[in-house]
């Protein structure tokens, strides 16, 4: 069904966290996760589709949290690359099925060159899964519809407490960083729940947007994977061209093709880079861009430079993906 994303993301955390004390305590992985996070220098996360688009949302939440610096490929990418492995690296493949062939491809290219392997996957006893040393289980359920969706935020949460776990066993995280962080997650599935309940403004904005020629979808730092995901669901789901950038990328090219049959879509909450997320907008409009923008509260300069706005419930970096 569409509305199982809550109970879906709820799923995913909860093994892995202590409600006692609000901790993280990676559970069933099938490595000590203390011992490997301590001691690894770098990350590589490969995946294809949806699934790569988490991943370069991980990357942020990673690197910006436990200090590992994070290299993402697309797995179709990854294994004809010839990619170096430094000492200490982890590969972690995301895959929902664990059975795409590239992501597959890349996680026995990483094996052989004796790297460990971390599987994030839905389906046990999947070809990936089998052949990874540790997993994390998205226990998603079984995903029906073509396009990802409850995997895909179930997988962001994965993520949410990889990059915890990573950072507690660096020493990066403080006792209470880390209760607040959980809290946050623990209140991500009510908050979705918020969102899906907004159907009537969907509605509304699709109506008035069917119109349109192109979607030009626009965010920045952990909310550009989300943009690339967005513009990837509207042209699998409604056969319409769409194209995912990094919002500061708007000006070196693409530009030149908002006029009033495209529209823009701007994942804009409130946070250091919301100035400049404004100002792209303020170029769209000049040149007839219709806007539509998902933020967080009331932003009154927001709701009026835009033709549709969406208020997401308040919410920071770590779960706002
Ligand atoms: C998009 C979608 C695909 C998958 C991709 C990878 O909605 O579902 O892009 O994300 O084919 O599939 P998995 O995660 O099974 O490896």
């Amino acid at each position: 069904g569409a509305f199982e994303q809550p109970r879906a993301v709820a799923e995913a955390i909860q093994p892995h966290i202590d409600l006692s004390n609000f901790t993280v305590a990676m559970s069933g992985v099938g490595f000590d996760t203390k011992k490997v996070f301590g001691e690894i220098e770098r990350i590589f996360i490969v995946a294809c589709g949806s699934s790569y688009y988490t991943a370069l949302v991980g990357e942020y939440m990673i690197e910006r949290l436990a200090r590992i610096p994070v290299e993402c490929d697309i797995a179709s990418e990854f294994r004809y690359r010839y990619p170096v492995f430094p000492k200490n690296s982890l590969l972690i493949s995301i895959s929902q099925s664990g059975e795409t062939a590239d992501t597959l491809a890349a996680v026995r290219l990483a094996k052989a060159a004796g790297v460990k392997v971390l599987s994030i996957c839905n389906v046990r006893n999947s070809s990936i899964d089998r052949e990874a040393d540790g997993h994390l289980y998205m226990n998603a359920g079984t995903e029906v519809g073509v396009a990802s969706t409850k995997a895909f935020s179930a997988t962001l949460a994965l993520l949410n407490l990889l990059s915890l776990a990573t950072a507690q066993a660096k020493g990066k995280l403080t006792v209470i960083e880390e209760a607040d962080y959980v809290r946050q997650l623990q209140a991500a599935p009510a908050q979705i729940e918020t969102v899906l309940n907004l159907d009537k403004f969907f509605k509304k904005a699709a109506s008035t947007l069917k119109e349109f020629k192109g979607f030009l979808y626009l965010g920045r730092n952990v909310h550009y994977p989300i943009a690339l995901e967005g513009a990837l669901k509207l042209k699998e789901l409604a056969y319409m061209h769409a194209e995912g950038y990094a919002a500061g990328e708007m000006k070196h090219g693409p530009l030149a093709l908002i006029d009033k049959n495209m529209a823009v879509v701007m994942l804009a909450p409130r946070d250091e880079l919301f100035e400049k997320s404004l100002s792209n907008l303020e170029e769209a409009k000049a040149r007839g861009g219709q806007v539509i923008s998902i933020g967080t509260g009331a932003n009154a300069r927001l709701e009026q430079i835009s033709n549709h706005y969406l208020v997401l419930p308040e919410a920071g970096w770590f779960t706002l993906p």
